[in-house]
C-alpha cells in the first residue's frame, strides 16, 4: 500500500545545507546593489555584479531557494511545452526569436558554471507530448515556430515513455539538474567577492536608496527585486501575472524510468525527468497545477498525480512530494527591468510561466546589464513597460476581474462564529464577529488567524496539501501561524481581534484615517458609494461588489499621495480614481 509523505519536503531541499546570518549592520549599511530574493534570479544577478565589482547584498526572508527555485523540476530547456508558437502569434517572430536567444544564453551560462564547477551536465532530450490526436498538429505548429525561433526540434511520436503518444516534439540536447547546489555555488561566488548573502531578512518597504528590513535599513545604489511577484506594489505587476501552483512527487521505481525530459501538453500537464541521489534514482512526476488559493481541496491534485503514476509505472515508494508557485504574465513574455517606467534604481524580474531555470538566469543576465548601465539585447523584449499586445487585453480583464469578483464574494460568503472540530492538517474559515479568520490544526496544535490577507484584503484559503494559506488574488501565502511564506504579502496574517468598523464618506474623514491607521491597514472602497474602512471590517449588506484597492505603504507608492499630510484635492482625486477601479473591475 503505498502512502504519501505526510508533510511535503522537496528532494532538493532534503539535506544539509550551509546557511547564511541575517543582515546586521556589522555587514555594512551601504551597498552598490542590494538583491531581495536569493533564488535562481537574484543570486545569479548578485553574482554577475560582484564579478563586475560591485558591492553586493542579497536579502532573503527566509532560505536560499525558499521561493521558487527550490521546488521547480529544475528542467533546463529552450523547449517549454507548446509556448512558442503562441509567442510568435502574440508577439511576432522576432520577439519569438529574442525569446529562445535569452533562454538559449541561460541554458549555456548554467552549463558553463556547471562545468565550472567540475560538475557533470545530466545531458537529456526534452520533449514536449500529447496522447491526443486531435492535439498533434499543434505540436507540429510548435515545431515550425521552434525552427523559426532558431531552435533545432523534431516532430515524433518515439518516446521512451511506458504508453503511446499521439505525437511528440524533440530538442536533443537541453539539461537537468539539481538547482539547490547550483544557488549555494553562487551565494559562495558572491562572498568570495567582497558580498553578502543573509538569510532570514525581510524586506518591508524600499524608497529612494533605503530598504528597510525587519532587521533594520540599509542604503543602496541600485535595488534588484527578485521575490517572485515583487514584494513593492509599484508598478501593479500583481494584476498583470497570474500565481500557478503545481505539484511534484519523487517516486522509487521498479524499472528503469524513462531517460528524457518530457511534458505533455494534456490536461492536466505531466511532467517527468529523473533524480538521483546517493540512495538511487528517482522518477520525478509534476503537474496538476491551478490557480493559487483555488481548486480546493488542494490534496486531491497530489492523489492524482500518484494515481496517474501508479497507472504508468510500477511506483514502489512515494519518497518527497511537494509543490512550486511561479507566475504567469498576460502577454507569455516574462517582465524584466525597471520595477517602474523610466526607474534606473529598482529592477524587477518575474513571470517565468514555470521555466524559471534558463528564464531565470536570462533576466538575470539583463539585471547585470541594466545595474551597470551595459546595452543588453533583450532589454526591449522584456521590459515591464512594453506596451502589452491587444490580445492581451482579455487575460488581463478576467484576472482582475476575477480577482474583484473572488475578493467581494469570499467576504459575504456565510461561515459558522464558532470553530469546528478539525483534524490534524485541516483548516477552516470561521467568522470572528464580523470578519473571516481561519483556524487550523497543525503538529497538534490549533491556531485562530485573521484570513485576511495583509497585501490587498483577500481573504485566505487553507491549503491542505502544504498545510497553509493561500491568497486567491495574487497568491501570497502565510503559515498555520500567519507567518509570510510567498510574496507578494511582507505582513503576517494578523492577530484575530478585529478593529470596529468605520465608514468615511468625506475628506476630512478620509484624512482622520490615513492619520490614525496602522502601518498596513486595508482600506476597501464599496462600490457606488465611496467608503473607506480601516481594518477591513465590513458587514455583508454594505458590501456591494467590493474591491480593495490599496494599504497605507500602497496609496503614497502607486496613488503618489502624501499620507500623512494629503491635501483636499489629492483625496478627491484618490476618491475618484477609487470610483473608477471599482466601476472598471466590479462591473
Ligand atoms: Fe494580493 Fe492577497 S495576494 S490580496
Amino acid at each position: 500500500m503505498l502512502t504519501l509523505p505526510d508533510r511535503p519536503r522537496s528532494l532538493w531541499l532534503a539535506g544539509p545545507r550551509p546557511g547564511h546570518p541575517p543582515w546586521d549592520a556589522s555587514a555594512g549599511e551601504r551597498f552598490d546593489v542590494v538583491v531581495i530574493g536569493a533564488g535562481i534570479v537574484g543570486l545569479t544577478t548578485a553574482a554577475l555584479l560582484a564579478e563586475r565589482g560591485a558591492t553586493v547584498a542579497v536579502l532573503e526572508a527566509r532560505y536560499v531557494g525558499a521561493g521558487t527555485t527550490g521546488y521547480t523540476t529544475a528542467k533546463v530547456s529552450v523547449l517549454h511545452g507548446a509556448k512558442y508558437h503562441r509567442l510568435e502569434q502574440r508577439h511576432g517572430p522576432e520577439r519569438t526569436a529574442a525569446y529562445a536567444a535569452a533562454n538559449a544564453a541561460g541554458l549555456d551560462w548554467i552549463a558553463e558554471r556547471l562545468a565550472r564547477a567540475a560538475v557533470p551536465v545530466e545531458r537529456r532530450d526534452a520533449v514536449t507530448y500529447t496522447t491526443q490526436a486531435s492535439t498533434a498538429g499543434l505540436l507540429t505548429r510548435e515545431a515550425e515556430a521552434l525552427g523559426r525561433a532558431g531552435v533545432t526540434a523534431h516532430v515524433t511520436a518515439d518516446t521512451d515513455l511506458p504508453f503511446p503518444v499521439a505525437a511528440a516534439v524533440r530538442v536533443p540536447d537541453q539539461f537537468q539538474f539539481d538547482p539547490v547546489p547550483h544557488l549555494h555555488r553562487l551565494a559562495d561566488e558572491v562572498i568570495a567577492a567582497g558580498g553578502s548573502v543573509h538569510e532570514g531578512t525581510r524586506v518591508l518597504s524600499v524608497r529612494g536608496g533605503t530598504v528597510t528590513t525587519d532587521r533594520g535599513r540599509l542604503a543602496a545604489g541600485r535595488v534588484v527585486v527578485a521575490t517572485g511577484l515583487p514584494v513593492l506594489d509599484r508598478g501593479l505587476y500583481f494584476a498583470r501575472a497570474e500565481p500557478h501552483r503545481s505539484y511534484a512527487l519523487a517516486l522509487r521505481i521498479g524499472e528503469r524510468p524513462p531517460a528524457g525530459m518530457y511534458l505533455s501538453v494534456d490536461s492536466p500537464t505531466r511532467s517527468l525527468r529523473t533524480a538521483s541521489d546517493p540512495d538511487g534514482e528517482y522518477l520525478l512526476v509534476g503537474g496538476n497545477g491551478h490557480k493559487t488559493g483555488h481548486d480546493h481541496p488542494t490534496s486531491r491534485h497530489v492523489a492524482d498525480l500518484l494515481a496517474w503514476s501508479v497507472r504508468h509505472f510500477p511506483v514502489q515508494e512515494v519518497a518527497y512530494r511537494w509543490s512550486a508557485q511561479d507566475y504567469a504574465t498576460i502577454d507569455l513574455l516574462p517582465y524584466v527591468g525597471p520595477l517602474l517606467p523610466h526607474s534606473d534604481r529598482v529592477f524587477t524580474a518575474t513571470g517565468f510561466d514555470k521555466w524559471g531555470m534558463t528564464n531565470g538566469t536570462a533576466a538575470a543576465l539583463v539585471l547585470a546589464d541594466l545595474c551597470t548601465g551595459t546595452e543588453n539585447p533583450w532589454a526591449d523584449v522584456f521590459s515591464p513597460a512594453r506596451r502589452p499586445p491587444i490580445s492581451a487585453a482579455a487575460p488581463f480583464a478576467r484576472h482582475n476581474a476575477e480577482a474583484a469578483f473572488r475578493l467581494a464574494v469570499d467576504w459575504i460568503r456565510p461561515r459558522p462564529s464558532s470553530p469546528p472540530a478539525l483534524s490534524e492538517g485541516e483548516g477552516r474559515l470561521v467568522r470572528c464577529g464580523i470578519r473571516p479568520c481561519g483556524v487550523s490544526r497543525t503538529d497538534g496544535t490549533e491556531r485562530t488567524v485573521s484570513a485576511v490577507c495583509t497585501h490587498l484584503g483577500g481573504v485566505v484559503q487553507w491549503n491542505d496539501a502544504e498545510r497553509s494559506w493561500d491568497c486567491p488574488l495574487h497568491g501570497s501565502r502565510f503559515g498555520p501561524d500567519g507567518a509570510v511564506l510567498q510574496a507578494p504579502a511582507v505582513r503576517p496574517l494578523s492577530a484575530t481581534k478585529g478593529t470596529r468598523p468605520m465608514a468615511i464618506v468625506t475628506a476630512a474623514d478620509v484624512r482622520d484615517l490615513l492619520g490614525s491607521a496602522e502601518p498596513g491597514a486595508t482600506l476597501v472602497l464599496l462600490a457606488g458609494e465611496t467608503h473607506v474602512v480601516a481594518g477591513a471590517d465590513l458587514t455583508a449588506d454594505r458590501l456591494a461588489g467590493a474591491v480593495v484597492v490599496a494599504d497605507r505603504d500602497q496609496l503614497r507608492e502607486t496613488a503618489n499621495l502624501d499620507v500623512d499630510h494629503p491635501s483636499a484635492d489629492a483625496l478627491r482625486e484618490l476618491a475618484e480614481r477609487l470610483d473608477a477601479a471599482v466601476a472598471h473591475l466590479g462591473g
